[in-house]
């Protein structure tokens, strides 16, 4: 078996951690950054390449036109802005990749260029930025918009929002500071450029403030629609990707890969990290009863579902017949997410069928052993031509031990999963295999 990547995706973001669960809170307060770092500190030592860092600036009430289900169920807020977690997070590390969300829409180029540049100094190397379009009105709304711009436009305005960002970062030649004590010249004026960007949505005249990188940013990105991949594909080092069955996968990372040679990139530039949650359990016994559990919906079990693919589709499946097949269904907002979620069951299933589908591990759950779940893993990622995983669920300590204290000697044994991460940073993590 050849190795994997593995990673931590925090869904949750600076949210709210295991709400309803008897852990939660036991021992530490979710706004605070230790409960993040001891996690942090758990996946760095389990051979994790890199925990990304959800956000989202809205209090979602796209579900039945009201935020009551989402905040009782603390589900997408409340939460804090990630990135000033970042700096707590690299202290508690020394190799796994921070990987914090930025909106393309809602941050200026050189605003993001900026942040972006001071914390990779931190990090030496080990800072990644998940960049996302915020499809949701109600995000837009908070911006001075009355609604999202146009999902492709979104996109043809990230395209150019990332050139912007690297030409900044590039505006310093790397041997511009020189520090000449004697010459009494601490950087050389001829190597640092104006940018002189003037383009269809920026204009930015640059330079940066910043000292030169030795190291860009790793870009992560989860576009999921024929133009999500195609900017994927021509940017991103990483692709963050949902997906119900092998050939969904393999043809969602096909897609990405095929994107990157079209822009003149080579596809093992990128990393197709397709998201998965375990829920490890000691026997069959146990899996056959988690799984009908699971599939015994409650309202709470329903809202709780719906609310959260109304939030990310921007579509309110309150007004849906749970026992009819969904209608048509089109979105300005996460195509690829809602495309995922109806295709999650056989064409013609009704809306209950598509939930009690998911919910018994056709979807994200990957319900079993510890033995069991590795050994799905290692098959899918042979099925896939698959370069890994990130697993995702909230970080209290309960859940992340429950998860990955068996889960590792698991997925070691079988030799997809490093011992050891390197001390060259995450790019050069994620390119080792
Ligand atoms: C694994 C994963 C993580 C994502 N994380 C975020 C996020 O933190 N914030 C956000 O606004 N959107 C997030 N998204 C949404 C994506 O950025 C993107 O908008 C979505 O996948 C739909 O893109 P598409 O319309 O090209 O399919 C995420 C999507 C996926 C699949």
């Amino acid at each position: 078996m050849s190795l994997l990547h593995f990673g931590w995706f925090l869904g949750a973001g600076f949210g709210v951690q295991g709400w309803g669960d008897d852990s939660y809170g036991v021992g530490y307060d979710w706004k605070k950054p230790q409960v993040y770092q001891d996690a942090a500190r758990v996946f760095e030592a389990s051979g994790l390449d890199l925990l990304v860092i959800e956000d989202g600036v809205t209090v979602p009430d796209t579900y039945g036109g009201t935020a009551e289900v989402n905040l009782a169920s603390a589900r997408f807020v409340p939460k804090h802005d990630p990135l000033p977690l970042v700096p707590y997070l690299l202290g508690a590390t020394s190799k796994l990749g921070i990987v914090p969300t930025l909106s393309a829409s809602f941050y200026e180029p050189f605003t993001a260029a900026r942040l972006l540049s001071t914390l990779q100094h931190f990090a030496d190397g080990r800072l990644g930025f998940n960049v996302v379009t915020s499809g949701s009105d109600l995000a837009a709304q908070n911006y001075g918009l009355d609604k999202q711009i146009e999902h492709d436009l979104r996109y043809d305005r990230a395209d150019e929002w990332i050139d912007v960002v690297r030409k900044l970062w590039r505006s310093w030649e790397p041997d511009a500071i020189v520090e000449d004590a004697a010459g009494r010249v601490f950087a050389d004026y001829r190597k640092v450029h104006t940018i002189d960007h003037d383009g269809r949505f920026f204009t930015v005249r640059g330079p940066l403030t910043n000292a030169p990188l030795p190291e860009e940013p790793v870009m992560v990105q989860a576009g999921a629609s024929g133009r999500g991949q195609a900017f994927a594909g021509k940017n991103s080092d990483v692709v963050l990707a949902l997906a119900s069955t092998p050939e969904r996968m393999r043809a969602h990372r096909d897609a990405v890969r095929q994107a990157a040679a079209d822009a003149g990139r080579s596809p093992d530039a990128i990393r197709v990290l397709f998201v998965v949650q375990p829920i490890v359990t000691a026997n069959a016994e146990e899996s056959a009863s988690v799984r009908a559990a699971r599939a015994e919906l409650t309202q709470a079990s329903i809202d709780e579902a719906l609310q959260s693919i109304s939030y990310l589709s921007g579509v309110d499946f309150k007004r849906f017949d749970l026992d009819a097949p969904l209608p048509e269904l089109s979105t300005n907002s996460n195509q690829g997410t809602l495309d995922n979620f109806v295709k999650s069951a056989p064409a013609g299933s009704t809306l209950r069928e598509i939930l009690q589908t998911r919910a018994q591990g056709d979807g994200l759950a990957v319900i079993g052993t510890p033995d069991e779940i590795a050994d799905h893993l290692a098959t899918l990622g042979e099925q896939v031509g698959g370069d890994g995983f990130l697993f995702t669920g909230h970080v209290h300590p309960a859940n992340v031990h429950r998860t990955l204290d068996p889960l590792v000697p698991a997925l070691r044994r079988r030799g997809i999963l490093r011992t050891e991460l390197g001390d060259g940073g995450l790019r050069q993590n994620l390119l080792d295999f």
